[in-house]
């Protein structure tokens, strides 16, 4: 049969006239009816956790704008907790966990095989949205990319600078290496059990790629993607994947070339002109509307949707933001935003 998802169209090389869009985070704290299902289910962890509560979330962003794609409620910093980390949320902060400083903290995690323990509930999430989604919504599902992850097993929490894990890299590669590996391997059989609990594409969230530079880039940013691609294509060859190496800036040249990505996608610190000359050229591109005009909406969202869809309009794109959507966003903003696409 024919692809007659606009998400799975533009993943397959096709330009449209008007781009499929979904954004980052658009089941979150911006929406009134996600902060009611998350008060219900308790806390984050808990809603993630929540099969039935995680599809509810995943579905409000669909039925209040018709998104082109469902992203499976969840969060990269499971898979730290699956291979054994305490995690945990604090409330204005961000994310803890225990931390990875040294070889005998590597040694007490668990086996790859045994992940799935922790992440079945994941598995069935998607299983529930297969049967509830709209025909022409495409269900994509994620992972954090392994230097992204590691940051934050290696620090116990989100760092400005990643230096805690640039230090290990340092004074420990040994240690760094095998977690990164690790890591990589989670995340193949992470992805592969998305796809087969339904995700029609998967996604690699690499949030701290820009703090990666020459070879270091290429070695913990791009091999680990390309691994991770080539092992998936291996076992679910219909199934595209999106990278995001987010602030990767030049080295989103080349980037899909050199790890099989079907698509990369674009932080906002990247123009979208610059982005269709040297990015768009091999194949589909994602973004990349800077978050803060869902905060402060008015002609400037839209002049900028525009130009984004108008700069992109020669080759396939999938229209979000560059990042997230902040829970200051007014909801209002977002149709706006939809509108300017649409026509
Ligand atoms: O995009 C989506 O809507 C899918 C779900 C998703 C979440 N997190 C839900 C979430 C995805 C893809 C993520 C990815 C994620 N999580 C990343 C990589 C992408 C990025 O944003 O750069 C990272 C670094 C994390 C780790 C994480 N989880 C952080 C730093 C935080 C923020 C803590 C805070 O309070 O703002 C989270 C929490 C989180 N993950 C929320 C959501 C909707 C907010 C939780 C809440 O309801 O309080």
């Amino acid at each position: 049969m024919a692809e007659t998802k606009k998400l799975m169209r533009a993943l397959a090389g096709e330009t449209q006239a008007v781009p499929p869009v979904w954004m980052m985070r658009q089941a979150g704290r911006y929406l009134p009816e996600y902060r009611a299902t998350r008060a219900q289910a308790g806390d984050f962890l808990s809603l993630c956790y929540n099969p039935e509560l995680a599809a509810e979330v995943t579905l409000q962003p669909i039925r209040r704008y018709g998104f082109d794609a469902a992203i499976l409620f969840a969060d990269i910093l499971l898979v730290p907790q699956a291979l054994g980390a305490d995690l945990w949320f604090v409330t204005g902060e961000g994310p803890r966990l225990s931390t990875i400083t040294s070889p005998s903290d590597f040694n007490a995690l668990k086996p790859v095989e045994e992940i799935h323990e922790t992440l079945s509930p994941i598995y069935e999430t998607l299983r529930i949205l297969t049967g509830a989604l709209p025909a022409e919504t495409a269900l994509i599902g994620f992972a954090g990319a392994p230097w992204t992850v590691a940051t934050y097993m290696i620090a116990g929490r989100g760092t400005p600078d990643q230096g805690p894990a640039h230090r290990l890299m340092a004074e420990d590669p040994a240690t760094f290496d095998a977690l990164m590996a690790r890591i990589t391997a989670a995340t193949v059989e992470y992805l592969s059990a998305q796809i087969v609990a339904g995700a029609e594409v998967v996604k690699l969230f690499d949030s701290w790629a820009g703090s990666l530079k020459g070879d270091a880039f290429t070695r913990y940013a791009l091999e680990p993607a390309r691994e991770i691609i080539a092992a998936l294509k291996a076992r679910h060859p219909e199934t595209p994947v999106i990278a995001f190496p987010r602030e990767a800036g030049e080295n989103y040249i080349g980037f899909a070339r050199a790890t099989g990505a079907d698509c990369v996608a674009l932080d906002n610190s990247v123009s979208a002109e610059w982005a269709a000359e040297h990015v768009q050229v091999d194949g589909c591109v994602q973004g990349n509307l800077a978050p803060n005009h869902m905060v402060t909406g008015g002609q400037a969202l839209i002049d900028e949707t525009r130009r984004i869809v108008k700069a992109f309009s020669n080759g396939p794109h999938i229209f979000n933001l560059g990042h997230g959507i902040t829970p200051d966003a007014n909801p209002d903003n977002v149709q706006v935003m939809i509108d300017a696409i649409r026509g």
